[in-house]
């Protein structure tokens, strides 16, 4: 996986039209190009074929997910759980608290991927799609750091346990 550039375009906009009845069109993409708060993200198969697609924006505490496509033949191969799983190591890694984003009310496949994933459903926005107003469930998931772990030595001062025993719970 790597930053897309604007050369991915023509690739990006390949996959966006075999996944969605209401594609984004090319100005949508030049635009998060051109954001400084957007980042593109996309995998690749190693003959170097785009298979799959992030677009998120760092706002404040949030990551917002605006985009997520995996090309279908490549789909139900676990590539979306992946993709998830990297956006909460970049919310880990640049302090982020939450990913919050917005889900068609119809797309049964996405909602089940989000719920898996630890996203709860928190709002229905009334025709939110403009094309033929859909409504959209917002979804947003907390990130927690991880807890520090015990310096060694604390469970021995204070169980009388070896460390050995401690590790081992
Ligand atoms: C939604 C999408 C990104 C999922 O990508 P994917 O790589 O196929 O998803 P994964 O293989 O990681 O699947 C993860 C989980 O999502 C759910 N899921 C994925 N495809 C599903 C389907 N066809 N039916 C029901 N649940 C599905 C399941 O819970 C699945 O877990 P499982 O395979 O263990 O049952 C992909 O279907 C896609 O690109 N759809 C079109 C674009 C889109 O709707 N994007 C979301 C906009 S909000």
């Amino acid at each position: 996986m790597r930053q897309a550039v604007p050369s991915d375009l023509d690739a990006i906009l390949r996959v966006e039209h075999l996944c969605y009845p209401f594609p984004w069109p090319r100005s949508a993409f030049e635009s998060e190009f051109q954001n400084r708060w957007s980042t593109i993200d996309a995998l690749f198969v190693p003959a170097g074929d785009l298979i799959a697609f992030i677009v998120y924006w760092i706002v404040e505490d949030e990551l917002h997910l605006l985009n997520i496509a995996v090309h279908p033949q490549y789909q139900r191969q676990a590539l979306a759980r992946r993709l998830l799983d990297y956006l909460d190591r970049v919310c880990l890694q640049r302090g982020l608290n939450h990913v919050a984003l917005e889900v068609r009310v119809s797309n049964k496949t996405a909602i089940n991927l989000y719920l898996d994933k630890g996203f709860s459903i928190v709002h229905r926005r009334k025709r939110y799609y403009v094309e033929e107003g859909e409504d959209a469930f917002i979804m947003t998931k907390y990130i927690e750091p991880p807890k520090p772990s015990p310096e060694r030595g604390e469970g021995r001062a204070r169980t009388g346990r070896s460390n050995d025993d401690a590790s081992n719970r």
